[in-house]
Formats: structure tokens, C-alpha cells, sequence
């Protein structure tokens, strides 16, 4: 077993080495939440069902990136709104903030100091080239700050602040995680052995991936909205996204291969219906061509419509007595930040120390 610290703490005594001792513990995943916007189904099934599956075996660390989104320039009065909605939908959707720690970034102040170490480990020209840094840059020609040029960095410091190893993230986060592994790559040659490298995470490997109602790329937390299925829909509104979500005449021969929209339904049914309802209408599928329809699109709208609404609802209902009641919203965030704290100042004391900072 690699001792991270033996460049710290020397000699490595087995019995009190912290590396030794946290080897043996379960190992650390982290992932952060951007409170811009409503979570979808997309984030259900592509994150939060996974992270509720992670809470037993892994020592998890969830978060909401609040100083993220200050990069964009939010109206702040909402973000604290959206800050508190993430928190609520989390937990409604199955997070146990007894056995994960839930926090919000801006209430760890380490991260920041660890932030400011990394920047320096951080080259201008490689945040330049960053893709989502060029696509903001592209977006938002007139806010580019340096905030966002450090989006990176930050990042790397919400992940190294608990020395995690495994980071549930998106293909679009792969990136910035491959840069906050040349960070603490850097800083450990620089000063000393002391943050392990983090690695993208997909649990039970292929990621569920949901389509916009339209085909037109992925659901989003903020476009497209009609063609999104957010959490917090009311039971009207799923029922109208679904019934003109896109479909087309039927298959032209039978057995044919479906067009994305269509199997975008297909994976919505599999995901919230019964097995012998999704079972039904793979066979109208199959079983239809051209003159010769069987699939009623109608029909199987109708019915994942239902079945859609029967899942999102005590979601919603939960995430919304949640959201009403500050004082067990505040609870929470307090406990989950108590907990970051501990184990982000554990960090930072070893960071300090390879510096040789803040040492007398
Ligand atoms: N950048 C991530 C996103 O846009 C959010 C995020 C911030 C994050 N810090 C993180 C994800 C640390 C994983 C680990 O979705």
C-alpha cells in the first residue's frame, strides 16, 4: 500500500500514519452540483440515482457549487433559492445527509485556500485552452473574468480538499478532472506526496444518457424547457411535455432500428414503467412497417405519461417540504458543512505543512 504522506510524516509508522488509517477506511468520492437551474430526469438518472447507490460503500462528500456559478454572474437573490431547492431535491431524491456529507462550497472556507495554492500550479496557457472555458468565452464575450478562467482550479480544489479518488462526473467534466490530476500531480513533485489523483467515476459503468423530448440533444437545466422533465413539474405539465414529445408515422419494416427520439421514449419507459408494459410496446414496435402500424405512439405517451407522473410525484413532494422548512434545511447544511470542514482542515494542515506554511 502507497503512503501518501511519507514525505510529511517521516518515518511511516504503521499504527499512527493518518495515510495508513485512511487507506484502510472506505475510499472518498466527491461530486459538485451547479445550482443554476432545475434538475431533470437527465440528472436523476444520470447522477443522483447513482450517488444514492454510492452512500453505503463509499465515504461520500456531495456538494453545491455556489462559487462556481458566481462565474456566469447569477442574480444572487435567486441563487440562494436555487442553492436550497439542490439541497431539498438531493435528499428527495434518496440521500441520507446522516450517512453523506451534503455541504455547500461557500460554507468550507479551505477550499479556497487550497484554490489559491493550486492557482499557482496552474498555467495560463492550459486554462486558456480549456474547452468549457472557450465555450463561455464564446457565449459571453463581454464577462470574461478571471473566475472563470480558474473554474478549473477550483474544481480541483473542491476534489483534493478531501483527497478524493473517485469523481462521478459527466463526459463534459472529464477534462477538468484530467487538469486537477496535473495539479496535485504538480503540487506533490513541487512540495511533497500529499494529494492522491482523482479519477472519473461511473458507477456500474454505462451512464444513462435522456434525450431532450424534441431529440434535440440532452434534457437541460435551463433550455429547451418544455421539452425537459424537471423534478419539479406538476403532474399537468409532465402529462403535456410527454403527449407532444416528438414521434413520426411508425417503422417503415418491421424489426427496424429506432430513430433517437423514439428510443429516447423507449429508455424514459424503462426507466419509470413495467417491465410488461415496455415489454408490449417494444413488440407493436417490432411487429409494425409501412402500411401495417401497430405501435400507437398515442397509446404509449398516454401510458409513460402516467407512469412518469406516478414517479415524479412524491419527488417533488418531498423536495418541496423540504424547501419550505428553512429550519431543517438549515440543519442539514450545517451538519454536511461540519463534516466537510473536519476533513477539509485535516487536508489543509498537510498542505501547509508540505508548503511549510503557516508553520512557527
Ligand atoms: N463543474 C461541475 C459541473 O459543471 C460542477 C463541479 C464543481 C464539480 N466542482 C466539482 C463536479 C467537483 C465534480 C467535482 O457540473
Amino acid at each position: 500500500m502507497q503512503c501518501y504522506y511519507k514525505a510529511v510524516f517521516r518515518p511511516c509508522n504503521k499504527l499512527n500514519c493518518i495515510a495508513y488509517l485512511r487507506a484502510m477506511a472506505k475510499e472518498v468520492v466527491l461530486s459538485g452540483i451547479r445550482p443554476t437551474g432545475f434538475l431533470h430526469l437527465g440528472n436523476y438518472f444520470g447522477a443522483m440515482r447513482n450517488y444514492v447507490r454510492m452512500q453505503d460503500e463509499y465515504n461520500c462528500y456531495f456538494f453545491v457549487a455556489n462559487w462556481h456559478s458566481l462565474t456566469t454572474h447569477p442574480d444572487t437573490k435567486e441563487l440562494r433559492n436555487s442553492v436550497n431547492r439542490v439541497v431539498a431535491e438531493n435528499i428527495a431524491c434518496g440521500l441520507d445527509p446522516e450517512k453523506v456529507a451534503l455541504y455547500v462550497q461557500s460554507d468550507v472556507p479551505e477550499i479556497a485556500e487550497l484554490y489559491l495554492y493550486l492557482n499557482t500550479m496552474a498555467y495560463k496557457g492550459e486554462l486558456e485552452k480549456t474547452t468549457t472555458f472557450k465555450e463561455k468565452v464564446r457565449l459571453n464575450p463581454d464577462n470574461v473574468n478571471a473566475g472563470l478562467l480558474t473554474y478549473p482550479v477550483l474544481m480541483a480544489a473542491d476534489i483534493l480538499i478531501h483527497r478524493a479518488v473517485k469523481v462521478p462526473v459527466g463526459k463534459d467534466q472529464e477534462q477538468h478532472l484530467e487538469m486537477a490530476r496535473n495539479f496535485a500531480d504538480r503540487f506533490n513533485h513541487r512540495y511533497g506526496n500529499v494529494l492522491p489523483l482523482p479519477q472519473a467515476f461511473n458507477y456500474g459503468g454505462e451512464l444513462v444518457k435522456i434525450l431532450s423530448l424534441d431529440g434535440n440533444g440532452k434534457m437541460s437545466k435551463s433550455e429547451n424547457q418544455m421539452n425537459t422533465l424537471y423534478l419539479a413539474d406538476t403532474d399537468e405539465l409532465i402529462g403535456k411535455k410527454i403527449m407532444k414529445a416528438k414521434t413520426d408515422q411508425g417503422p417503415s419494416t418491421p424489426n427496424s432500428a429506432k430513430p433517437d427520439y423514439i428510443e429516447n421514449l423507449f429508455t424514459l419507459m424503462r426507466l419509470v414503467s413495467g417491465a410488461d408494459v415496455v415489454g408490449k410496446f417494444e413488440d407493436d414496435f417490432n411487429a409494425s412497417s409501412e402500411g401495417h402500424c401497430i405501435i400507437r405512439y398515442g397509446d404509449m405517451k398516454k401510458q409513460l405519461a402516467a407512469d412518469m407522473i406516478e414517479f415524479i410525484k412524491p419527488i417533488r413532494a418531498k423536495a418541496a417540504d423540504i424547501q419550505e422548512n428553512k429550519d431543517l434545511l438549515h440543519k442539514i447544511t450545517r451538519q454536511g458543512a461540519e463534516k466537510a470542514r473536519a476533513s477539509a482542515s485535516e487536508t489543509l494542515k498537510l498542505v501547509r505543512s508540505a508548503i511549510g506554511m503557516n508553520e512557527s
